[in-house]
């Protein structure tokens, strides 16, 4: 019978449209997913968002629409998100469904019943953060606030608190026995030295807040954020319902995949409950690292969100995926940037896998009449070097080192090109003809590429189904076995087609997005931000122009081509806005231009000078002025 496997991401908060952070979380652990998938596992793949609590509370009254109404539309952006992103969930939970209510209030009654006195009514007295729907206590306090640095706020209520403090040795005992619950190892460490340290008892209701699962009993006070949270990835298997089938075949998790930020909910709170409750604890807990912009965490309480849709966009979700999991060491921080993408892009997928297909698909196409040669081939260099990297590649993805398992697949990508260069078939076909050895020479380039493919698999899925039908193999045979060596068969037809990654031209597409950026980089300015002087300001030379023509740039999907007139004379500029305008709608508009900013050439053209344009979400807008402003008025 097929292995059970139970991953989960985070519930995702609400109140905000999703960003890399969580782009990354579901993607990862889709490629999880995947991998025990066609492993052979049964798999149950659980995301989700988390709706209630203050800050969602909070960020609706602020938009003047309801919390409900609030969650409804980010929750589609969810679903968008990861359909866009090829997220194979097999179910999304939300936390104002019904059947969550039922879980949360059905393990309350279990903590109750089996140990009545773990939940007793108290007095909380100490600081709150609203950001992070965490309580503290003065001790814990020296300047008004929480250790992420958000402010915090008095907070005085008579809430339910769970006896946590009981737990203590109960959990050092169980991380004891199961040294692999958490990872990576050093977050392990602090857990352990935290719980160590001794544990206070947690406030699991508020009175303070509305917008929450009522107290079973006490519909004055809702149930602590946290403790309704977590209570998701039982509540979403059926747990407290009359269908708990899901629950008795899926749990306990094997995997909660979350961010660093939110491991002790994971790996204390989260036990102790099951503890008092008497249900079976999770088997894992991964704290996977953060994406930073300029070395800070992203996130919306920074206001550095960056959310790469355009990337996905302009490029497919497979590269994007592609990326974010070999640019980061799993379980550490990594900055992002949309260049480090487009270097990527260019080494390791124009280049490396691209080339290396359209090279070998060309030369068998040419050579044996659009077919895979007819000779298979059981002893060579390909072959000894997939049945050596092939294993340490599935080492790697048991060990979640996706940049590993990743480095081990472009391993046996370089030597597929060494072994074309040492073979050197172009030369066999001019001497010899399409003979067998060159049959060979062929077939097994082709079959480590399709190897290579089937590696991809969890992290491509999209692209893996079109590389391995040009390669003539069936697109479905991503299964580990066909990691095995000689499963390309012989005379079927390949497909050259369209290269797979077409290159990307850096300078146009960096230089395009830069002025007008595609990622909303809504940095809330430091303190000691370095202030220009009014005089840096006015060496700026800010003008209204006129547009007079524009055509879009070929072979560009963000760059126009403008003419403009500046007061004095025209002037060529290229500007990054063919995503929102046509250049119909352009001619005619005023707009405002930097008039003495260096020329730089994009996509072969010159431009002098830079419109400019504010940016929603990768949306160009044109600044614009009146008809009637002459071009040439200066702007200051
Ligand atoms: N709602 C809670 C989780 C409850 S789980 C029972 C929460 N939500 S969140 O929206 O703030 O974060 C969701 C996940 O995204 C968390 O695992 C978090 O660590 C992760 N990330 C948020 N920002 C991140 C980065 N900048 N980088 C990588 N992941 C980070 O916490």
């Amino acid at each position: 019978m097929a292995q059970k496997f139970y991953i989960t991401t985070a519930i995702h908060y609400v109140n905000d449209v999703p960003h890399i952070g969580h782009m990354y979380e579901n993607i990862v652990a889709d490629v999880i997913a995947r991998h025990r998938r066609r492993a052979g596992d049964d798999v149950w793949f659980l995301t989700g968002t988390d709706e209630h609590g203050q800050r969602i509370e909070r960020s609706a009254a602020k938009q003047g629409i309801l919390p409900i109404e609030l969650a409804d539309r980010v929750v589609a952006d969810h679903h968008r998100l990861w359909k866009k992103l090829n997220v194979s969930y097999d179910d999304f939970i939300r936390t104002t469904e019904a059947r969550h209510r039922i879980g949360v209030h059905e393990i309350i009654r279990r903590m109750l019943e089996r140990n009545p006195d773990d939940i007793y009514l108290g007095e909380f007295q100490g600081w709150y953060c609203p950001n992070d729907e965490t309580y503290f206590t003065d001790k814990e306090v020296t300047d008004a606030k929480c250790p992420n640095g958000h402010p915090l706020e008095r907070a005085r209520e008579q809430n339910y608190f769970f006896r946590l403090s009981r737990y203590q040795h109960l959990l050092l005992d169980f991380y004891d026995k199961h040294p692999g619950f958490v990872l990576p190892r050093t977050r392990f460490n602090e857990v352990i030295a935290f719980v160590a340290g001794g544990l206070r008892d947690l406030s699991v209701s508020r009175t303070s807040i509305r917008w929450g699962i009522p107290w079973p009993g006490n519909p004055d006070h809702v149930t602590y954020v946290w403790l309704d949270a977590l209570t998701n990835y039982i509540s979403a298997l059926g747990f407290g319902s009359g269908d708990h089938e899901k629950f008795d075949r899926y749990w306990p998790a094997d995997l909660h995949l979350i961010g660093k930020d939110i491991i002790r909910f994971h790996a204390v709170y989260w036990p102790a409950f099951l503890m008092s409750a008497g249900i079976e604890l999770p088997r894992r807990v991964f704290g996977h690292g953060w994406w930073l912009r300029d070395n800070q965490k992203i996130s919306k309480s920074v206001g550095n969100i960056v959310r790469p849709e355009n990337i996905v966009d302009d490029f497919g979700a497979d590269p994007f995926r592609y990326f974010v999991l070999r640019e980061m060491v799993f379980g550490q921080d990594q900055n992002y940037s949309d260049e480090a993408f487009v270097t990527r892009y260019n080494a390791d997928l124009a280049n490396d896998l691209g080339n290396t297909m359209s090279r070998a698909l060309k030369m068998a196409d040419s050579y044996f009449g659009g077919k895979t040669p007819p000779t298979p081939s059981d002893d060579n260099d390909l072959i000894r070097a997939s049945r050596e990297l092939v294993p340490e590649y599935l080492r790697a993805m048991d060990d979640y080192a996706f940049q590993r398992a990743l480095e081990n697949t472009w391993r046996l990508l370089v030597a597929i090109n060494g072994y074309i260069v040492a073979n050197e078939p172009w030369k066999k076909f001019k001497e010899n003809g399409a003979d067998e050895a060159l049959s060979r020479v062929l077939w097994n380039a082709l079959e480590s590429l399709r190897i290579v493919w089937v590696m991809l698999a969890p992290f491509m899925p999209a692209l893996t189904r079109d590389a391995l039908a040009r390669l003539g193999s069936d697109p479905d045979a991503i299964g580990v076995d066909a990691l095995q060596w000689g499963g390309l068969p012989n005379n079927v037809p390949i497909r050259v087609g369209e290269s797979i990654f077409p290159r990307i031209d850096t300078a146009a597409y960096i230089g395009g997005t830069m002025s007008n950026p595609p990622i909303e980089t809504t940095q809330a300015a430091p303190p000691d931000l370095a202030k220009i002087s009014i005089d840096q300001f006015m060496e700026i030379d800010l003008r209204v122009a006129e547009i007079r023509a524009a055509e879009k740039v070929e072979k560009s999907k963000k760059l126009i081509k403008l003419t403009v007139f500046d007061g004095d004379r025209e002037r060529t500029l290229v500007a990054g806005i063919a995503t929102r305008y046509s250049p119909e709608e352009l001619v005619g508009r005023k707009v405002v231009i930097v008039a003495n900013l260096q020329p730089a050439k994009l996509m072969g053209i010159e431009s002098n000078g830079m419109v400019l344009a504010a940016s929603i979400a990768g949306e160009p807008s044109l600044l614009s002025v009146d008809t009637s402003v002459p071009a040439g008025t200066k702007v200051k």
